[in-house]
C-alpha cells in the first residue's frame, strides 16, 4: 500500500519534534499491512532505533512469545509505536512529542484499518482511554469508533514485574475470542446509528 511507505519515508526524515536529534534510524513500524490486528507501544528502545525496527530487544523477543502463544507471528499482525523516534535514554515520550507525531499514526491506523486495536502501556492507552489507569481496564475490549480496542500492559514492564507476567499473558488469551466476537459484532453492527456506542466485549 503506497500510503504506508509514504508514512515511513516522511517519518524516517521528520523534524517535527526534538525526538529527530537523538535518533540513529527512525521506526515507522512494520508487519502485514493488510492485517486486522495492530500493536502500538510507546517508543523505540535502543536497539529499535538502530535496526529501525519495533520491539526487536528483550520486550520484543517477549511480545514475540505472547503472540506465539495465541498462534500469531509477527508478520501477521503490525506493530508500531505511538512515537517513531527513541527519546533520550529511553525517557517517557512527552506530551508534545506524542502530538508531533499523532499524525502518522492516524494515518497508518486509516490506512491498514484494523479491526482490533491492541495498545501497550499506559502512553498509548491514553490516546483512546485518556483519563483512565491500566490496572483498572487492562485487557478489556471497548468498541470505538467501529474498531475494538485492548489495552495492554507493555511488555516491558511485565517483564521486570513478575506478577504483571501471568496477568499479560492472560490478557492475550483472550484476544482470539475478542476477535472472534468482534467479526461478529461489528459486521453486524455495520450503520450502527449511535456511532459514540461503546460495546463492552466479555
Ligand atoms: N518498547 C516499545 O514500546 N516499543 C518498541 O518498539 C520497543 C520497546
Ligand atoms: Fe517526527 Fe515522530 Fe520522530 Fe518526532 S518522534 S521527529 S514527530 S517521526
Amino acid at each position: 500500500m503506497r500510503v504506508m511507505e509514504e508514512v515511513a519515508t516522511l517519518v524516517r526524515s521528520c523534524g517535527r519534534c526534538e525526538l529527530c536529534r537523538g535518533r540513529t534510524n527512525a521506526v515507522p513500524g512494520a508487519g502485514d499491512i493488510q492485517t486486522e490486528i495492530m500493536f502500538i507501544g510507546e517508543a523505540p528502545g535502543q536497539n529499535e532505533d538502530r535496526e529501525g525496527l519495533p520491539f526487536i530487544g528483550a520486550s520484543g523477543k517477549f511480545l514475540d512469545q505472547l503472540l506465539e502463544s495465541i498462534e500469531l507471528k509477527r508478520d501477521d499482525v503490525f506493530i508500531t509505536n505511538i512515537v517513531k523516534c527513541r527519546p533520550p535514554g529511553n525517557r517517557d515520550p512527552l506530551p508534545d512529542e506524542i502530538a508531533a507525531c499523532s499524525s502518522y499514526l492516524d494515518t497508518q491506523i486509516d490506512a491498514i484499518n484494523p479491526m482490533m486495536i491492541v495498545t501497550l502501556g499506559r502512553f498509548s492507552m491514553s490516546k483512546w482511554f485518556p483519563n483512565e489507569r491500566i490496572s483498572r481496564i487492562h485487557g478489556q475490549a471497548r468498541t470505538i469508533d467501529k474498531r475494538v480496542v485492548v489495552p495492554m500492559y507493555h511488555p516491558a514492564a511485565a517483564l521486570h514485574q513478575a506478577s504483571l507476567r501471568a496477568t499479560i499473558e492472560a490478557d492475550f488469551e483472550r484476544l482470539p475470542r475478542i476477535l472472534a466476537a468482534a467479526r461478529e459484532q461489528l459486521s453486524s453492527a455495520n450503520g450502527d446509528p449511535d456511532p459514540a456506542n461503546q460495546m463492552r466485549l466479555f
